[in-house]
């Protein structure tokens, strides 16, 4: 997924350090507003939009910016800082320009930055020290969050499956196969095998293996990498987090994460021996 983040930030700098965190958390591509003009976002999957809120909505420069740009079908997500210790309705101007323009808001965030204008003044202003490291923490959360929340293979196990080989159940996505049941999956066709996940997952739950001959991966070269025991995951995404290709994901439910508590002992286990 490929994303990009157009940001604003003068005052004190707060935005740039939420933009940056999430971008981070992302694995976005960041610009600020001023440079905007010279990209073409009709390359992203996702943009993001945010700057501080002055009087009551967004930057004017990024409200100008939003209001000038075609966003038809694009997906897009606000966020902001602000000295107000409610959001309110300071997201509603931007989000109406989105929508005017085609695009579609997915998800917003927004914290408190340090504020020492007009009445502020006279107690040395408000917000000291914000965002502050839980905020940048959250931001960067939020990041992460989203790049799993808008991965491609988010809903794959709603698709049928198309084979069960040597334990492993593989299904199709457009002309992609993937590999995984229920809780670890992995993109066959995008995976460039570099051993990332083999390497990090403290589980031991990939491993390579010859392609196998009933289902047609001639795309790939012989080998392919496949989630072998799924069912050890412990949701730590040290695979996804890693994956250059994009081309894991970790489906993260209620059962599957009270799993790893109700069966820690086994999975200690398992750790021991990976
Ligand atoms: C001109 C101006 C107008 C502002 N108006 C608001 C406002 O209406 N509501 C609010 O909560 N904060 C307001 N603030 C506070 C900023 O939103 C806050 O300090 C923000 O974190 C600044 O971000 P920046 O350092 O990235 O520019 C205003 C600040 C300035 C300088």
């Amino acid at each position: 997924m490929k994303t990009l983040i157009i940001y604003h930030s003068s005052y004190m700098g707060n935005t740039e350090r939420v933009a940056r965190a999430i971008a981070d958390g992302l694995g976005a591509d960041i610009i600020t507003v001023d440079q905007a003009d010279s990209i073409d976002i009709a390359g992203y999957d996702l943009i993001g939009l945010g700057s501080p809120i002055n009087f009551g909505s967004h930057d004017k420069r990024l409200l100008e910016y939003t209001s000038s740009i075609d966003l038809s079908g694009l997906r897009i997500f606000i966020f902001s800082t602000r000295c107000s210790p409610i959001l309110g309705s300071y997201h509603r101007t931007l989000k109406k320009i989105i929508k005017n323009q085609g695009g579609t808001v997915i998800a917003q965030f927004s914290c408190r930055g340090y504020d020492n204008t007009g009445p502020w003044t006279l107690i040395g202003g408000m917000n000291k020290g914000r965002p502050d490291e839980r905020d940048i923490f959250k931001a960067r959360l939020f990041g992460i969050k989203l790049k799993r929340k808008e991965n491609n293979l988010s809903a794959i196990w709603s698709k049928p499956i198309k084979t069960v080989t040597d334990g492993i159940t593989y299904r199709d996505l457009d002309t992609h196969i993937v590999a995984g049941k229920n809780i670890v999956y992995i993109d066959t066709t995008s995976c460039v095998t570099c051993g990332q996940c083999i390497k990090n997952c403290p589980m031991g739950i990939f491993k390579i293996t010859t392609k196998p001959e009933n289902i047609n991966l001639s795309a790939r070269p012989i080998n392919i990498v496949i989630p072998q025991s799924e069912h050890n995951c412990i949701l730590c995404h040290q695979c996804d987090d890693r994956c250059p290709a994009n081309a894991i994901y970790i489906r993260e439910t209620t059962s599957t994460a009270l799993r790893v508590a109700f069966t820690e002992k086994r999975l200690r286990q398992v750790y021991l021996k990976s």
